[in-house]
């Protein structure tokens, strides 16, 4: 039976303005931003342009670096930062491990505090210190699927010097109130780390506004850009006091120098990227970054809301088990149902054309600008078909 979804009429408004720009469409149902968003004309083009200047100039190096203070300007504005704040990198794993190479943990303040909804890359990095003196506490979810405030605030005391959390859970959907934790870890005195890979491009992301002290993402997500490329933001006043030692000459005050006796970081927040820049990947997040402005970040999250209250209540029907919470304002983009073989669910809608991921036993939905109604019905229809997979209540 095919699935009766009451559908507002505007939903379909903004699909309608931009899906032919993402070829994928003519033959999968794209589902699965949180991985990694669809490939659009733009994307392709800008590859398609690193290539011909390539072969046209041979080695342009000065365009290609111009192109990675283009990307550091571009990112800059995305996240309400100055450009000197924003590190270029690789990685989220890149910016995070040039942050806690230039900590010190031997002084009164060595102690982490990490959330449990962190992505792997920010626990081992924060875990690796513990060669290096650092004490790493988690603060542990709910039975809802939330860490509430109280938790933090227990954990934060005046040995700690950072807290590590992500904005949108990875795994199950959960948002997290950084701004809230902030003043916590603020009035403690210790430091912000927010990892916004999973809001980046699905919400207005703004540095000011959550009052963090650093801030790492990518791009290859809801900003539709390519593997290959992160930022890394640094406040203003904290710069000039870390000096990463995981480092490279990308990273050096004058990266032209070419002096082999000497370490001077870039006085800026430059200071926490490396090596040679990952040019293909600047190209490509340049054209994605810029095609989620013209889009519209807000009027995507009003847009993917809207699915969301659809799929919500199309999951309801089937009697699915929903672990991301139901409140809007604790989610962001990212719907996680609990499976009993969420693999085997991938499995199912991959074969019936529909792209999602699977993690911690549960299935990713994670709708973005360019789906419709119609996709969340087709996902349904197969979740349909496939109750078995599906852990209810
Ligand atoms: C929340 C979050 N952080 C970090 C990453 C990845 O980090 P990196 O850029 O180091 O691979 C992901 C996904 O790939 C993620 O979902």
């Amino acid at each position: 039976m095919k699935h009766q979804l009451k559908r507002a009429p505007s939903v379909d408004a903004l699909p309608a303005r931009i899906r032919h720009r993402f070829p994928i469409f003519e033959r999968r149902i794209h589902f699965n931003s949180c991985s990694q968003g669809a490939l659009s004309d733009s994307v392709r083009g800008a590859y398609e342009r690193y290539l011909a200047d390539w072969d046209e100039h041979g080695a342009p190096w000065d365009y290609w670096v111009d192109r990675q203070e283009a990307a550091r300007r571009i990112i800059a504005r995305l996240i309400n930062a100055d450009p000197d704040e924003v590190a270029v990198t690789t990685s989220v794993s890149a910016g995070v491990s040039a942050l806690a190479s230039g900590l010190p943990f031997d002084g009164t303040r060595s102690k982490v505090v990490v959330s449990d909804f962190e992505f792997p890359t920010i626990g081992q990095i924060w875990h690796a210190q513990e060669r290096r003196g650092a004490r790493v506490v988690h603060v542990p979810e709910a039975a809802d699927g939330t860490i509430p405030l109280e938790r933090f605030e227990a954990a934060i005391d005046e040995e700690t010097v950072l807290v590590a959390v992500t904005q949108v859970c990875f795994r199950n959907g959960s948002r997290i109130d950084v701004e809230g934790i902030a003043r916590l870890a603020h009035e403690r005195g210790a430091l912000v780390l927010a990892d916004a890979y999973q809001a980046i491009g699905s919400i207005p992301v703004d540095v000011r506004a959550l009052d963090c002290d650093f801030l790492a993402a990518g791009v290859l997500k809801y900003l539709l850009g390519s593997a290959g490329l992160g930022f890394f933001y640094c406040r203003r006043e904290l710069v000039e006091g870390i000096e990463p030692t995981a480092t490279g000459w990308f990273a050096d005050r004058d990266i032209f120098a070419m002096d082999i006796r000497d370490y001077s970081p870039a006085p800026t927040a430059r200071r926490f990227e490396s090596g040679t820049p990952p040019i293909p990947s600047v190209y490509a997040a340049i054209a994605g970054i810029e095609l989620m402005e013209e889009i519209g970040i807000a009027e995507t999250e009003a847009h993917v809301r809207e699915l969301n209250s659809l799929l919500l209540a199309g999951l309801n029907e089937l009697d699915a088990r929903v672990v991301t919470p139901r409140d809007p304002e604790q989610r962001g983009a990212l719907l996680c149902v609990a499976s009993a073989d969420a693999d085997a669910l991938v499995g199912a809608l991959e074969r019936d054309a529909v792209v999602t991921s699977a993690r911690d036993g549960n299935l990713r939905l994670s709708a973005h600008c360019y789906n419709t109604a119609d996709d969340v019905r087709a996902v349904l229809d197969v979740l349909g078909r496939n109750r078995d997979l599906l852990r209810r209540g």
